[in-house]
């Protein structure tokens, strides 16, 4: 049986559940690809901390990564300490030093995955990043790989486990989003600084690396339209559940004729859409292909072994290749020109909450400014809970963006409206 060595760079809770993995499923990891995988080397920064963790005998802990990135007799070279500066002068040296590369670091991928595959390319060795989106759920090699035969035109993803867990919270449970954000963080789901997560930054960083290899452009961070769930009222959620909607934070790109669209942001969506019932911590990807139709994948975006679980797949891969000495081959990306829509263009159902005054005619001024814009309304809800004010919910018809942001205005300068107090897309079935 071959043999191969790995180094570690990290060993947080990924690189633990990585191997834990490794250890547990020796035998039958071993035998499906006829290599025994060693971990030779851990780099860890306080390797006092982890004493307690049961390494095999014959892994050594090292506290220089150069040991590992300079060790001739590492073939495989696994990043999974986070962070971009660091990490990605590990992988180019590892690269340069003619080792393959398995990282899970989705920031760095985001930033310069296009780059480094490239480099990988030119050093004829493999960099794979499968655990660097969506954790557990198999979808980067499946989407360049197993649905390399398709012409993808739209994903749509629940790619955040920490939003999902608030929001579905939120909707089962009637609390707000400050209480359920505090009990996230002391469950550990979500970071002390929740930042990346609330605002959708993370979900962006995930959408940008899916939606690159999807619709072959080099798509960035930048290049998505951002919005978090920061903002997101219980009252909104309530009002949805009786227009038969669950919200969710959404990750949507789609290849129109027009150009791209790449959106992060909460939507209501029917609750007869798949992604309606992925509840909690939960990630889910929906993909529309033309030869597939649709296709959709669940599972555990986070998280020690499920993403050790795609961290393990990736070194099973290489450790083939090199058994075959077919490292290094064609990398998942290749770039075309292609546009991004402008986000004024987009069209979609939408959701509008006001407050307004509580007296006779209100509802017919407000249609009204609905119908200058050319809005139509789908349907209407309506509170008195104050006998000197009304909330209204009103779902509208598809229409652009931009006939909405005028209609807000044309709100915001009626007297009979007190406050436009959300407004929340709808995604249709
Ligand atoms: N913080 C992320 C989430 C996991 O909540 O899904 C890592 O990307």
């Amino acid at each position: 049986m071959n043999s191969i060595k790995i180094g570690i760079l990290g060993f947080g809770t990924v690189s633990q559940g990585t191997c834990e993995l490794l250890i547990d499923n020796a035998e039958l990891i071993s035998k499906r690809i006829n290599t025994n995988i060693t971990i030779a080397k851990i780099f860890m920064r306080n390797p006092k901390k982890y004493e307690h963790i049961r390494l095999p005998d014959d892994t050594k802990v090292v506290s220089d990564a150069q040991d590992i990135l300079q060790d001739p007799e590492i073939s495989i070279v696994v990043e999974l300490m986070g962070g971009t500066d660091f990490a990605r002068e590990c992988i180019e040296k590892a690269l340069e030093n003619g080792k393959n590369v398995v990282t899970a670091n989705k920031d760095l991928m985001a930033e310069a995955g296009p780059y480094l595959l490239d480099l990988a390319e030119r050093n004829h060795v493999d960099l794979r990043f499968e655990a660097s989106v969506l954790g557990g759920i198999p979808i980067i090699r499946t989407l360049y790989e197993s649905l390399g035969g398709n012409k993808i035109t739209e994903l749509v993803g629940i790619m955040n486990g920490t939003t999902n867990f608030i929001l579905t919270k939120m909707t089962e449970e009637g609390t707000s989003y400050t209480e359920t954000l505090k009990e996230a963080q002391s469950l550990g789901y979500a970071e002390a600084d929740p930042t990346a997560d609330v605002e959708g930054y993370d979900a962006a960083r995930k959408l940008a690396i899916l939606s690159s290899i999807s619709f072959n452009r080099r798509i960035f961070f930048e290049d998505v339209e951002v919005e978090g769930i920061s903002h997101i009222d219980t009252a909104d959620i309530e009002f949805g559940k009786e227009f038969g909607y669950n919200i969710k934070l959404l990750g949507i790109a789609k290849e129109t004729k027009k150009g791209l669209s790449l959106n992060v942001y909460p939507a209501f969506i029917p609750l007869t859409h798949p992604l309606a019932s992925v509840r909690g911590s939960y990630n889910a990807i929906y993909v529309k292909g033309n030869g597939i139709d649709d296709a959709m994948f669940y599972g555990r975006g986070a998280g020690s072994l499920p993403t050790g679980s795609s961290v393990v797949s990736d070194i099973m891969e290489i450790a083939k290749n090199i058994n075959f000495n077919s490292t290094g081959r064609l990398a998942p990306f290749y770039f075309e020109k292609k546009s991004i829509y402008a986000p004024g263009k987009i069209s979609s159902s939408y959701y509008i909450r006001l407050v307004v005054e509580n007296k006779t005619g209100v509802l017919a001024k407000v249609t009204t400014k609905l119908a200058e814009q050319r809005i139509s309304v789908l349907s209407v809800l309506q509170r008195n809970d104050d006998p000197e004010k009304a909330v209204i919910a009103i779902v509208t018809s598809s229409c652009p963006r931009s006939y909405i942001l005028n209609v807000l205005d044309a709100f915001n300068n009626l007297r009979v409206v007190k406050k436009v107090s959300s407004v929340i897309r709808i995604m249709g079935e």
